[in-house]
């Protein structure tokens, strides 16, 4: 910090991309490591990610505080609408926050979040996130009240003695043979190669769109999935290295699964087939825990909302629950009542997973 810094005033705005370099600064001396998954781009290359104009130019947008030339604080957010019911919504997720530590505990959290919500209270928006495990930030964000949903966090080990291991966790040796039967039968093999045809995606297009159209209205709640979302996201190797496997037949997307190591962990972010044919969901995720094996992942991890049309396919690929996570939906003053009224109706149907949030 440089004295002259030190006597002038803090300054909130909007983030361009030539802020990137000095955001990283912020980024990694609040978080230590930025961001905290692996992946072969650089800090720098997944900022710009971030940044780029798809988020820029969205009623929420990133933005920094200065202090002189000196960039202090980072607010970022994830935007794409989200459909509740037939209407589609400002959808967004909170990405980082941070302040860099020398100017922590003076406001500039506070500044950071008081604008956002100024702002966002100028949007029809829903909110999809998980609560954040910062008690400060928790502290500054003014959220009137917090609809929770739980989702059921699924497991496949990929050697005998992980599902031994979560066996003994849950105390649930009755289903030991069934469960190691599911997990390491002879029966995926089979399945890898039929029924749909299973290719890498290199984009999605309008045949993931059609397939959209088609799965997403099982759904009464979903981040809309058009294809320069999911383009975004998945696609652009500065996300993370994500394995992106479409099931195609007669030149029909049938289905997709993303899939993406950290550690020892495969997650299976982003699952969607057509409802007609709920077989290829297992013929995806068998032959994406395949690939994440082979990536060096210990087991696949995938979350889906409790009672979601996908749980019987993935019991049947070997994966069984574990636990729960948590998705907040947040009411806000000025949340638009329609949607929340569905979103909070104990019957509806969503579509949240792990791709739907910015820390996988
Ligand atoms: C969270 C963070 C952005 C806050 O920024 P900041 O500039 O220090 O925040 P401010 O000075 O505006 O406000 C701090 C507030 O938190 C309160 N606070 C401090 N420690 C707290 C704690 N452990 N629990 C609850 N509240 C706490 C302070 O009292 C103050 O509230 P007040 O204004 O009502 O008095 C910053 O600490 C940070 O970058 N942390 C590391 C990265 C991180 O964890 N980000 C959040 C998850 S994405």
């Amino acid at each position: 910090m440089t004295d002259d810094a030190a006597t002038e005033a803090p300054v909130l705005r909007k983030a361009a991309s030539e802020d990137a370099p000095g955001m990283l600064r912020v980024l990694e001396a609040a978080f230590g490591r930025w961001p905290a998954f692996e992946l072969t781009a650089t800090p720098l290359e997944h900022l710009q990610w971030k940044l780029t104009e798809l988020q820029a130019d969205t009623p929420f947008g990133n933005w920094v505080v200065t202090v002189g030339s000196e960039i202090v604080g980072v607010r970022m957010h994830w935007f794409a609408p989200v459909r509740v019911g037939d209407l589609e919504y400002d959808g967004d997720t909170g990405a980082d926050v941070a302040v860099h530590p020398g100017w922590q505990g003076r406001g500039i959290g506070r500044l950071l979040v008081a604008e956002r919500d100024r702002v966002v209270a100028e949007a029809r928006q829903v909110t999809i996130e998980t609560p954040s495990r910062s008690a400060q930030l928790l502290h500054l964000n003014d959220v009137p009240d917090h609809v929770l949903r739980p989702l059921l966090v699924w497991e496949r080990p990929f050697a005998p003695a992980a599902l031994l291991r979560q066996h003994a966790r849950a105390q649930r040796w009755g289903t030991l043979p069934r469960d190691a039967w599911r997990t390491f039968g002879p029966q995926h093999a089979r399945l890898i190669s039929g029924p749909a045809r299973l290719e890498q995606m290199a984009m999605f297009d309008e045949r993931s769109d059609a397939l959209w159209e088609v799965a997403g209205r099982q759904f009464d709640v979903a981040r809309t999935r058009a294809a320069a979302f999911m383009n975004w996201r998945y696609i652009d190797r500065r996300s993370g290295d994500a394995v992106v496997l479409g099931a195609v037949e007669d030149g029909r997307l049938l289905g997709f699964g993303v899939f993406k190591r950290d550690g020892a962990v495969g997650n299976v972010l982003d699952l969607m087939v057509d409802p007609g044919q709920p077989e290829v969901a297992r013929q995806l995720v068998v032959a994406g825990s395949e690939r994440l094996r082979r990536l060096g992942a210990k087991r696949a991890v995938c979350w889906l909302t409790e009672g979601h049309p996908l749980e019987p396919e993935l019991a049947r690929s070997g994966f069984a629950p574990v636990g729960t996570a948590t998705l907040d939906l947040q009411r806000r003053d000025r949340s638009p009542a329609a949607a929340m009224a569905v979103i909070e109706a104990p019957e509806t149907r969503m579509h949240v997973t792990m791709g739907d949030f910015d820390f996988v």
